[in-house]
């Protein structure tokens, strides 16, 4: 990468309803320390969990394509397994960079997993969606992939954000939902298929009742990220990084102090 002191260095642009695309811009950040940010959060549409698989693929794209029409980024990613699992093809269609999506970690856990049983987490829409099952019998065929909704996990993480006590009774049940299935006893490797749960990795392990191994696509993303910006010259001092939010910025305030470990200092709304 070559680094450059002057000239106007366009943001890269990571978008998911809350807080969980930081799991995301977290491992970006650590090999892009200097790249400027936006990171737009559609409080005003969370949980993209319980919405339908057409109204996603209209929000989506729409919404991108404002955001992208106000910040000109090199390139977006979709920091939500949800959106990218119902909506990637059309915002791909719809906007002319380069767009990165997150869909589960099914490849990776397929190599992993030593039973052969493989869990996965994830939102209510993203657990039913055909892609997921492309993704299973593409890179998972002759293991068994057990999966389970914890929608209320979205809910847990955002609390935590916000410097509350996430509920553990949400972490446990969300636990032994996926467990507690017939052939559950077997998982040794969970896919944590939605942005916000790597959030809540230490929540999760301690309440699993023996070692598994959770495994989230955020680092496979960030270097993607850095393949695909390779051309581009960063700045060499970190770039600012901007929260834009489609809800009210009074409800941001809560989030402030978790956000700024992340190196976000600036808050807009859309
Ligand atoms: N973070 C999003 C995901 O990865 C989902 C959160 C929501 O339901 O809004 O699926």
């Amino acid at each position: 990468m070559t680094e450059t002191q002057t000239g106007e260095c366009p943001p890269l642009l990571f978008f998911d309803t809350g807080v969980g695309g930081l799991s995301v811009l977290g491992e970006t950040v650590k090999l892009l320390p200097n790249a400027p940010i936006v990171y737009a959060a559609d409080y005003a549409g969370l949980p993209y969990g319980m919405k339908s698989e057409v109204e996603l693929a209209a929000r989506v794209p729409a919404l991108l394509g404002r955001l992208v029409e106000r910040y000109k980024p090199a390139l977006t990613t979709i920091a939500c397994n949800t959106a990218s699992t119902i909506a990637l093809d059309h915002v791909r269609s719809a906007l002319d960079i380069p767009v990165v999506g997150t869909v589960p970690a099914i490849k990776p856990a397929s190599a992993l997993t030593k039973t052969g049983v493989i869990g996965l987490l994830g939102t209510r829409a993203t657990i039913r969606q055909p892609y997921v099952d492309r993704l299973a019998s593409d890179f998972a065929s002759g293991k068994i992939l057990l999966r389970h909704a914890a929608p209320e996990l979205v809910h847990a993480a955002e609390a935590k954000l916000r410097g509350e006590q996430p509920d553990s009774g949400v972490i446990e049940a969300a636990i032994a939902g996926l467990l507690d299935q017939t052939g559950g006893e077997r998982i040794d490797t969970v896919i944590l298929a939605c942005t916000h749960f790597p959030l809540l990795r230490d929540e999760l392990a301690a309440a699993a009742p023996r070692p598994i191994q959770f495994i989230d696509g955020a680092e496979g993303i960030a270097r993607r990220i850095v393949y695909l910006t390779e051309k581009l010259s960063w700045p060499i001092e970190p770039g600012e990084r901007i929260f834009v939010t489609t809800g009210e910025l009074a409800d941001i305030e809560p989030y402030r102090s978790a956000l700024a470990e992340y190196g976000i200092r600036r808050f807009e709304k859309l």
